[in-house]
Order: structure tokens, then C-alpha cells, then sequence
């Protein structure tokens, strides 16, 4: 009886010092969305349940280890046992009950997740091999960083244009996939005003790692000021040739691999690209002129730079985009 009393607190006690080491651990971003809260809220009961359950194993481990250790000349065996009908019925009838508990609070939580504001405001997303590109219909903007407006649900319609893609945005806890074919979708509440990101979170390929985008969260001043700034910049761009290039080289990710400023990145550089001399993988060398540049953005594999792998994605862009984004090819120097 006496041995139980001392594993009993022992059990208590580490199971305390466990829950307020992983707290202290600070496992998780900081919580800036409405939907954070149900699932910040179950994890904390997860952590209860994983400090409680790793003490009820350790502590009667290590304290039977310990206190019914073999003395010196002790030869004799162990007391035989023969199995323990109430404490098989025990672990079979509480841990039954915990499952079922935890499914409940997990589908509730779930729901809570996903509670509909009818006054959502609703934004298409489009993931692709390897980036994000936002589009608010009701403000006729495109662009590839997402603004949110504080305190305000905003519903994603997401699809992807080639694989599976996953929208995570750490600090707003929910994930969700993107799938070629159908449209998914996230809804979210941001509570705390900040910069974040949105990374991919589904192997899609070469450059998975690098599919992020800024997430900005802005209250509804700063939100109505970009949303003007944005329409006044596209209306710019949209009346010069290099304007509507960098345009769609923002909207299709582009930048993602090309840097404009010498950087190398998983493609070349398009600095003092037009006009240079590129030497190719067979050896050979080419002219970086309209014929070469409209190639390989429509056929990337067939002529692939010395130093870098085939594995830039083709791109359909009409003959004008084509002619759009090469004048501001040539604007890079
Ligand atoms: Cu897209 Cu990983």
C-alpha cells in the first residue's frame, strides 16, 4: 500500500512538471486568429493527457527499477502472477472512455472551426509548382501577398493549377489542402495584426520548400488603403508593355526562382539577361534575345542553362503577355 501512496504522487508530481515543461517549451507561433482558440484549446488538453500518460509509465517504471531492484545474494524468483481481471477491465473501460471524450471535443472543435459568417469576405486562390497568387473578386486585384482585414472572416476558395498544394498559415493554426480539380475551402478570422506567411505544406516538388507568401494582417484603414494603392498601381502598370510584364511575373511567381538582382536562385538571375551570352548544359552557347527567352518560358526543358536543373514548370502566356514580360525582361539591368 505504501508503495502506491509514493508512485501515486510521484505520478502527480511528474505528471505537473511534464504539462509545465512542454508549456514552457512554447511549441506553438502566437495565436492570431479566431480559429486558433478551439484548436489552442484542445492542444492544452492534449498536453494534460500526454503529461499525465507519460508519468503513469516512467514513474512505475523507474520506481520498480529502483525499489525491487536484486539485492546482493538474492537468488530467489519472483512472486508468480497469474493475471488481474479488474485491472484488465480498468485499462480496457477508462482508456475506451478517454477515446470517445476526445473524439467529441475534437468533432466539436472541428465545428467551431468552421463556423460561417455570412458576410465573409471571399478571396480565390490559386497554388501552384511553387507559388501562391490571390485574387480579390470584389476589388478586381490580383496579387501574391495576402492582405486581411482585422476581426473580419475571410473565406478562400482555393485551387490548384498542376499538384496537391496545402495552405498553412502557422499563427492561424488551420491547414488546409489545395487539389487540382476541385475548389477547398479555409475560412479564417485574424485576430492580431502582423506580418506572417503562408507555407506550403504538401511535398509538391523541387521547390516545396520555397512556395511561401507574405500574409498580412492590417485593420480596416490599412486594409481600404491598399486595396486603393493596389487598383491605382495596376492602372499604372496596365498602360505600359514592361508594366504588364512585371505584373504577370508578380501574379505567376516568377520571382520565386529568378531574382532581377544577380542573386542566383533555383533559375538564373534576369539581370542583364536580354542581349547577354547563355551558355547551355550540351555546351553550346545561345543569345538571349525574343526567340530564345519566348522558348523557354513556353518549353523550359528544351534549352537548360549551364549550372541549374530542368525543372522550371511550362507556362501558357499568349504571345502578348509573352512580348509583355520580355519588355520588362529588358528593363532588368
Ligand atoms: Cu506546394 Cu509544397
Amino acid at each position: 500500500m505504501r508503495h502506491f501512496v509514493i508512485v501515486g504522487i510521484l505520478v502527480i508530481l511528474m505528471a505537473v512538471l511534464t504539462y509545465f515543461g512542454l508549456q514552457a517549451a512554447d511549441l506553438m507561433p502566437v495565436q492570431a486568429s479566431e480559429q486558433a482558440v478551439p484548436v489552442d484549446w484542445m492542444w492544452n488538453l492534449d498536453l494534460i493527457a500526454m503529461s499525465f500518460l507519460f508519468a503513469l509509465i516512467m514513474v512505475p517504471m523507474f520506481y520498480s527499477l529502483i525499489v525491487f531492484r536484486r539485492r546482493k545474494g538474492d537468488t530467489s524468483d519472483a512472486e508468480h502472477m497469474e493475471g488481474n481481471t479488474s485491472l484488465e477491465l480498468a485499462w480496457t473501460i477508462l482508456p475506451l472512455f478517454a477515446v470517445l471524450i476526445f473524439a467529441y471535443l475534437g468533432a466539436y472543435s472541428l465545428g467551431e472551426t468552421r463556423r460561417v459568417d455570412p458576410d465573409a469576405m471571399s478571396i480565390k486562390v490559386t497554388a501552384f509548382q511553387w507559388g501562391w497568387k490571390f485574387i480579390y473578386p470584389d476589388y478586381g486585384i490580383t496579387t501574391n501577398e495576402l492582405y486581411l482585414p482585422i476581426n473580419k472572416q475571410v473565406v478562400l476558395k482555393m485551387e490548384s493549377t498542376d499538384v496537391i498544394h496545402s495552405f498553412w498559415v502557422p499563427e492561424f493554426r488551420i491547414k488546409q489542402d489545395v487539389v487540382p480539380g476541385r475548389i477547398t475551402e479555409y475560412r479564417i478570422t485574424p485576430t492580431l495584426m502582423g506580418a506572417y506567411k503562408v507555407r506550403c505544406a504538401e511535398l509538391c516538388g523541387t521547390s516545396h520548400s520555397y512556395m511561401e507568401s507574405p500574409v498580412i494582417v492590417v485593420d480596416q484603414t490599412g486594409f481600404t488603403s491598399w486595396i486603393v494603392d493596389e487598383q491605382a498601381k495596376a492602372a499604372v502598370a496596365a498602360a505600359t508593355p514592361e508594366g504588364r510584364g512585371e505584373r504577370l511575373v508578380v501574379q505567376n511567381g516568377c520571382a520565386a526562382c529568378h531574382s532581377i538582382d544577380g542573386r542566383k536562385g533555383l533559375g538564373p538571375t534576369w539581370q542583364n539577361l536580354f542581349g547577354s551570352q547563355v551558355k547551355l548544359t550540351d555546351g553550346s552557347t545561345v543569345t538571349a534575345d525574343e526567340a530564345y527567352l519566348t522558348e523557354s518560358i513556353l518549353n523550359p526543358t528544351l534549352k537548360v542553362v549551364k549550372g541549374f536543373q530542368p525543372t522550371m514548370p511550362a507556362f501558357s502566356f499568349t504571345a502578348e503577355e509573352i512580348a509583355d514580360i520580355i519588355a520588362y525582361i529588358q528593363t532588368l539591368k
